[in-house]
């Protein structure tokens, strides 16, 4: 019998610390109203200087719980730590959270930039549909502040940090996840780039510890996979943009959100936007939105969810899920 992997049980966490674009102004050369009208942000969460991808990771893991009770985590035999800020290479932040929740489980992180999570959840779904695993705890953890250069006005307003957390496990037709994009294009790896133990990239471009990106270009590269990475896994799931009842992007930029839902056709009351809030928390971004979604009554059961990420690599990913099929919600915590 084919097996059909879903998302059973998710949560979120984002830090407490909130900075507003007027706080940002304090400390450097702009203001509210940039930041606004090119991105749509207003505020961002920042992790505490001895908050790390692992804390936020335990604390999303936790939420799920409080949202989906103790048995969403029985069972869990692998953990996905999907990050750009481990809190250490190794050993893996999925083994902390492994030992954290004393899970009899495998553990390992995945790097694959802003849409690592997205890549999390589709090896998630390999595993589950081919019988690896039965149950797979695929986590997005960021604490991406720590890496901005402060003195870079142009990156330094767009990321905050925080962490989103699913369960994918077997799930009955019509719910799951289908089919999905995975691409990359590694001739762009010096427009977004964080250096660790290199000097420069194969074309010459110098690393170094702080995130860089070329902005302008990354726009243009976002808009351009934002339209063909959703097309795709849209067919690849057999359905037309009619039938996508909730578009989740990942959550860079209000433009770049607002230019693919009108590619789509979309009205705006199908879209999730949390950046406004959260900024652009890289692999977390996704699962906090998710979560967002629920608790807003935005999530009904058998809705077709359109999700799509694209950053560091250059590299995307898109994906349609039917949301349903796995444990009853029985509260609502803040994420
Ligand atoms: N405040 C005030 N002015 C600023 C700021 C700021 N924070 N940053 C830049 N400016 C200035 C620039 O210096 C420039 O001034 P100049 O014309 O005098 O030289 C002017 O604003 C315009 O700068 P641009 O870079 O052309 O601004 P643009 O409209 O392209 O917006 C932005 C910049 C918001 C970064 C945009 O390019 C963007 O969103 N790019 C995509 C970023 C993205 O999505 N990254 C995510 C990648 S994946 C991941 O998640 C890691």
């Amino acid at each position: 019998m084919t097996v059909r992997a879903g998302i059973t049980a998710l949560g979120a966490y984002a830090p407490a610390k909130v900075v507003s674009n007027d706080d940002l102004a304090k400390i450097m050369d702009t203001n509210d109203e940039w930041i606004r009208t090119r991105t749509g942000i207003r505020r961002r969460h920042m992790a505490a200087e001895d908050e790390f991808s692992s804390d936020m990771a335990f604390r999303s893991v936790e939420d799920l719980v409080r949202r989906f009770g103790e048995g969403a985590l029985e069972g869990v035999d692998m953990v996905i730590v999907a990050t750009n800020t481990p809190d250490a290479l190794f050993p893996a932040t999925a083994s902390l959270v492994q030992e954290h929740f004393k899970l009899n489980a495998g553990a390992f992180d995945l790097l694959a930039a802003c849409p690592g999570w997205m890549y999390a959840l589709s090896v998630a779904k390999a595993y589950v549909e081919s019988g690896q695993c039965k149950k797979v705890l695929a986590i997005g953890s960021e604490a991406l502040t720590k890496l901005i250069d402060w003195e870079d006005r142009s990156t330094a307003v767009l990321f905050g940090d925080g962490a989103g957390a699913v369960i994918v496990e077997a799930v009955d037709a019509p719910y799951g996840i289908s089919p999905m994009v995975l691409g990359s294009d590694g001739s762009g790896g010096g427009l977004l780039h964080v250096g660790a133990v290199g000097k420069c990239l194969p074309d010459g471009t110098k690393l170094t510890d702080k995130l860089f990106m070329n902005g302008r270009e990354v726009y243009k590269f976002a808009v351009r996979v934002m339209d063909t990475a959703t097309l795709e896994a849209i067919e690849k799931a057999g359905l037309t943009p009619d039938d996508i009842e909730l578009f989740v992007p990942h959550q860079a930029n209000l433009r770049i959100i607002d230019a693919a839902r009108e590619r789509l056709g979309l009205p705006s009351e199908r879209v999730v936007v949390t950046v406004d809030e959260y900024g652009n928390n890289s692999t977390a971004s996704i699962p906090l939105a998710l979560t967002h979604a629920l608790d807003s009554g935005r999530m009904k059961d058998g809705d077709r969810i359109l999700l799509v990420s694209f950053g560091g690599g250059l590299s995307w990913a898109a994906g349609v899920i039917t949301w349903g099929g796995g444990y009853t919600p029985r509260a609502t915590a803040g994420a």
